[in-house]
């Protein structure tokens, strides 16, 4: 497929003289997408029952009559005060039981049934009026589900919808105290309507408590989406899509994405290094201008997976943000780099975030492709280079990945709820373990935790599954595909209990974690033949063979059959051992990192300096790709 460049656009934020011409300069610089509409609800509405439509309509008309394809956003994510004023309880609450204030954006809370009708009604209008307009080629739900911390809500709405969940879940307030264990310290509930929200406790919430009330968040995000699907797909056969945020896990994307045609997401990468991720100083220091170099590529084959192969760059950073800690400007190439990158592993759209920088409000610190003075931006003539690499390029398809990683967010949410070790994060783990099979130069693909077929990897990795789903249970115990579970995988119950026999419990591999520690940083566990445990440590017991061994002599990793059992948490030359016995690892130097298409080996070299391997310079912040 013919790869497609767009931006995101403000009409609402400009002067009706210069749309054409911003529209005229979009198509010139080789954009064929534009994305409007998704704050705008104080300009449609601004009094309640009172709509203006009359400039979105105009809009919509300059940018189509200029040749553009038009991404329209429901405007959910920013409920004007009128709103507000009428639903004064619709806030979310945080954990301290403050609601959290208007005068931003994503101030609503997902359970409350008053901004839900808010929602179908303005969603209605724009389906009605747009649905089927010639210019509007795509949807986009609100912005950026659970961005600011907003998923989890202590609010009374929430409490009074979390209580009808557990009712239908559990069904009787007996069957939720044995499933809690709510005998200890005498947490017994005699009424689900005495169930309170898992905030404010004295010492900590029972775990399950606190699963159970994110699953329950979780299903409101998705209830809040479908609303709008629902709405959407009676008025308009566009493919409708979410623009999804990096390291959020606070709701289940896979339950979202089943609601929608194709998975977008923000891609910020600069930002994330600063604000989002573990590294020490000398990591953030390397790639201080270019971002990490794979935390781009596992949203991208996350979004891949959740989008069911559809995936699109809603936002893509273009320059320096407003929001992280420390805000430095993008090296030359690099707009370039991560738009080639996000093709690469799949993406069929790249939209530059935003089109001009606005010279007012919270965001007049965040660059976009023109300055505030509408004068072409840095990241403008790279945009434009993509848009003719791409006009000259042959399409590319996806190639086959050789390996996989099984994502889930409900062991997320588990090791939120009992991390049992402060640097116990199922991100991080997860994130680490696909570094290591980037390390070793591999096509990753991110599969959901009920997945059903396991065939045709070299290689499966399931670390820190909380449980396993039946279908995959199926699958491990059809497959043929060498699989590694562990740390921690499979050693609870669904209700966050520890299982007799303890787990794991996978037919087939005979081995059990009958104690695990947790230890600080700078502290580890060292492994026969070098390589360390380092935050996590299991101790195992059973018939499986170990394959790796404590320097004392125990278990650290081992094997029946095809599947494998890892007892801790691996440093990079623990893991990229354990990775080598499977495939022939590429050994990428720091920074370089390769993505197959089906015809072109693309390789991506994240360093503020030129790479050369096997024979092949790739410049500084330099992407290029060969034939294979
Ligand atoms: C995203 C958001 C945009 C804008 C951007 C700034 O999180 O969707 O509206 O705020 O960040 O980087």
């Amino acid at each position: 497929m013919k790869r497609t460049l767009g931006t995101c656009y403000y009409p609402e934020h400009w002067p009706r003289d210069v749309w054409e011409d911003d529209a005229r300069r979009m198509v010139d610089a080789g954009l064929t997408w534009v994305r409007i509409g998704e704050f705008a609800w104080s300009r449609l509405e601004p009094t309640e029952g009172n709509f203006d439509f009359a400039w979105l309509d105009d809009a919509i008309d300059v940018l189509g009559h200029a040749g553009l394809k038009v991404v329209l956003g429901t405007p959910t994510a920013t409920p004007p005060k009128w709103v507000l004023d009428k639903h004064p309880d619709m806030l979310a609450v945080d954990a301290s039981g403050a609601p959290r204030k208007f005068g931003s954006r994503r101030h609503y809370c997902f359970s409350h049934q008053g901004y839900r009708q808010e929602c179908r009604r303005i969603v209605t209008k724009l389906a009605e009026r747009y649905g089927a307009h010639a210019f509007i080629k795509a949807w986009q739900t609100d912005n950026e589900y659970g961005c600011h911390d907003t998923v989890i809500s202590y609010s009374n709405a929430a409490r009074a919808g979390f209580q009808n969940w557990l009712s239908q879940k559990y069904q009787s307030p007996d069957a939720l105290n044995r499933a809690w264990g709510n005998v200890f310290w005498s947490m017994e509930y005699p009424d689900f309507a005495d169930v309170d929200l898992p905030n404010l406790t004295v010492t900590e919430p029972n775990h399950p408590h606190q699963l159970d009330f994110m699953r329950y968040s979780s299903d409101m995000v998705v209830e809040f989406n479908r609303l709008q699907t629902e709405i959407l797909r009676q008025h308009t056969d566009a493919p409708l899509i979410h623009n999804y945020m990096g390291r959020i896990v606070e709701f289940d994307h896979y339950a979202v994405g089943a609601d929608l045609d194709i998975a977008s997401w923000d891609s910020y990468p600069i930002g994330f290094l600063s604000d989002r991720l573990e590294a020490d100083d000398d990591h953030k220091r390397h790639f201080l201008r270019q971002g990490d170099p794979d935390f781009q590529a596992f949203h991208h084959d996350l979004y891949r997976s959740v989008g069911r192969g559809r995936m699109w760059i809603m936002e893509q950073q273009p320059g320096p943000v407003n929001w992280a800690p420390y805000n430095p400007a993008p090296l030359p190439g690099m707009a370039r780099l991560w738009a080639w990158e996000a093709f690469a592993h799949g993406a069929e759209t790249v939209c530059y975030f935003r089109w001009r920088q606005a010279p007012f409000a919270q965001e007049q610190m965040h660059a976009g492709l023109l300055r505030p003075d509408s004068a072409d931006a840095p990241a403008l003539a790279e945009c434009q280079q993509v848009a003719q690499e791409i006009a000259a390029m042959p399409d590319v398809g996806t190639a086959k990945a050789q390996a996989a990683l099984i994502f889930d967010y409900t062991s997320a949410w588990a090791w939120m709820a009992q991390p049992q070790g402060a640097d116990f994060d199922y991100f991080r783990l997860c994130f680490a373990v696909y570094r290591g099979l980037r390390r070793a130069g591999l096509n990753v693909d991110i599969l959901a935790p009920d997945t059903t077929n396991l065939d045709g990897y070299e290689l499966v990795m399931a670390p820190g599954l909380m449980s396993l789903s039946f279908a995959l249970r199926t699958a491990l115990r059809d497959t043929k595909t060498p699989v590694i579970l562990g740390p921690r995988t499979d050693t609870k119950t669904d209700h966050l209990a520890i299982p007799t026999p303890m787990g794991p419990n996978v037919d087939g591999l005979d081995i059990s974690v009958v104690m695990t520690e947790s230890i600080p940083p700078n502290t580890h566990a060292p492994l026969q033949g070098g390589g360390r445990f380092v935050h996590w440590i299991e101790h195992l017991e059973g018939a499986a063979d170990p394959v790796l061994r404590h320097a004392a002599g125990s278990p650290a990793m081992v094997a029946k059959n095809n599947l494998y059992y890892l007892g801790g948490w691996p440093d990079e030359q623990t893991l990229d051992k354990i990775i080598a016995r499977f495939v022939t690892p590429m050994n990428l130097p720091q920074g370089l990192r390769v993505r197959d298409t089906d015809a072109h080996r693309f390789w991506i070299n994240y360093n503020p300096h030129d790479v050369t391997f096997e024979g092949l310079t790739i410049p500084a912040a330099g992407v290029q790709w060969t034939s294979l």
